[in-house]
C-alpha cells in the first residue's frame, strides 16, 4: 500500500540521485502543478533550486501577488518575479487568430525565461510539473497523432535549446494526487485546491484582440463570478470556473440609459483529468445573482450568457 508521504520520500531522495550538487531552475506558472513540484524539489535540494515567474500580466485578480508571497515569504524559495505584461500585451496587438495568440505567448515566454536563466548563471535541470495526463493528452484527446487541437503552452525546446536535463517529479500523478501530495508538502489549503488556470492566461479567455482593457474587464467579472460560487459552496464541486470576455457588444438599457456593451460568457465544468467534462448545473437562482452582480458592478459587460457545452464536443477554454 502506496501513501503519499512515501511517494514524497522516494521522489526526494530520486531528485537528490538525479541531480546531484548541481542547478535547477523550475518556472512557475501560478498553478497548482508547477508549485508543487518547486516545494517538493526544494525540499530535496534546498537552494540549489531557483523559481522563475514570468508574470504575462494575463493572471487573475491578485494571482501575481498570491504566489510571489507563497514562494518568498511562506517557503523562503529563491523566486525571480519577471514582470513581463507590456512585453506580452504590445506583441498580443493586432492579434486574433487563436493560434497565433498561443504561438506567440509560448514562444515570449521561453525566451523571457531563457534570457532570466541566463542571467542567473544557468542551470543544468530544468524542473516541470508536467503531469500523467500532459504525457498521454496528445494522444487521447486529438484521437489522431497528426491533429493538434490546441497549441500547449509549455516550456518545452528550451531543454535543448539551453542544454538542460528536465526533472519531472509529478509525472505519474494525475491532478487530484498531485494536490493530495501538495497538502502532504504543507502547501494552504485554498491554494492546493485551486481550479487549473491555462498557461496562456486571460488571453485565451478573450477571443479577438487581446488589450490591458479587456484583461482589467475580465479580471473584474472573473473575481465577482468567483466569488459567487466560494460563498455558494460550490468551490470544490467545479473542476474550472472562469469568465471569458466576448468580442461581441449588445444593447440594454440601465437606469433610463440606453448601453452598448460586451457580452461574459461564463463556464463552470466537472471533470477528473481535463480530457472530457461536463458542464456544471447550477440552480437559475445562482446564475440569476452572477449575472446582475456583472452588470451592476463590471463597467464594460450589460450582459451575461452560461455556456452549456460539455467536452466534448466543445473545449474546456474558448481557444
Ligand atoms: P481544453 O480547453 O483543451 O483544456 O479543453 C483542457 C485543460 O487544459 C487547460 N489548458 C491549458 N493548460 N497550458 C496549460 O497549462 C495551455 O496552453 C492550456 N490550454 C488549456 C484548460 O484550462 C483545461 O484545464
Amino acid at each position: 500500500d502506496w501513501t503519499m508521504a512515501e511517494f514524497r520520500q522516494t521522489k526526494i531522495a530520486e531528485i537528490r540521485a538525479q541531480v546531484g550538487d548541481k542547478r535547477v531552475i523550475c518556472g512557475l506558472s501560478g498553478g497548482v502543478d508547477s508549485a508543487v513540484a518547486a516545494v517538493l524539489i526544494h525540499e530535496a535540494i534546498g537552494d540549489q533550486l531557483t523559481c522563475v515567474f514570468v508574470d504575462h500580466g494575463l493572471m487573475r485578480m491578485n494571482e501575481a501577488e498570491q504566489v510571489v508571497t507563497l514562494f518568498r515569504d511562506h517557503y523562503n524559495i529563491p523566486l525571480v518575479h519577471v514582470e513581463a505584461e507590456e512585453l506580452f500585451l504590445g506583441g498580443l496587438a493586432g492579434l486574433t487568430d487563436p493560434e497565433a495568440k498561443r504561438k506567440f505567448i509560448g514562444k515570449t515566454f521561453i525566451d523571457v525565461f531563457e534570457a532570466e536563466a541566463r542571467k542567473i548563471g544557468g542551470a543544468d535541470f530544468l524542473a516541470q510539473g508536467t503531469l500523467y495526463p500532459d504525457v498521454i493528452e496528445s494522444v487521447s484527446f486529438t484521437g489522431g497523432p497528426s491533429v493538434t487541437i490546441k497549441s500547449h503552452h509549455n516550456v518545452g525546446g528550451l531543454p535543448e535549446r539551453m542544454n538542460m536535463q528536465l526533472v519531472e517529479p509529478l509525472r505519474e500523478l494525475f491532478k487530484d494526487e498531485v494536490r493530495d501530495l501538495g497538502r502532504e508538502l504543507g502547501l494552504p489549503d485554498a491554494f492546493v485546491g485551486r481550479h487549473p488556470f491555462p498557461g496562456p492566461g486571460l488571453a485565451i479567455r478573450i477571443p479577438g484582440e487581446v488589450t490591458k482593457e479587456r484583461c482589467d474587464i475580465l479580471r473584474k467579472a472573473d473575481a465577482v463570478y468567483l466569488e459567487e460560487i466560494r460563498n455558494a459552496g460550490l468551490y470544490d464541486a467545479i473542476w474550472q470556473a472562469f469568465a471569458v470576455l466576448l468580442p461581441v457588444k449588445t444593447v440594454g438599457v440601465m437606469g433610463d440609459g440606453r448601453t452598448y456593451d460586451s457580452v461574459c460568457a461564463l463556464r463552470a465544468v466537472t471533470s477528473t483529468d481535463g480530457m472530457t467534462a461536463d458542464v456544471f448545473p447550477y440552480d437559475a437562482g445562482f446564475l440569476t445573482r452572477v449575472a446582475t452582480r456583472i452588470v451592476n458592478e463590471v463597467k464594460g459587460i450589460n450582459r451575461v450568457v452560461y455556456d452549456y457545452t460539455s467536452k466534448p464536443p466543445g473545449t474546456i477554454e474558448w481557444e
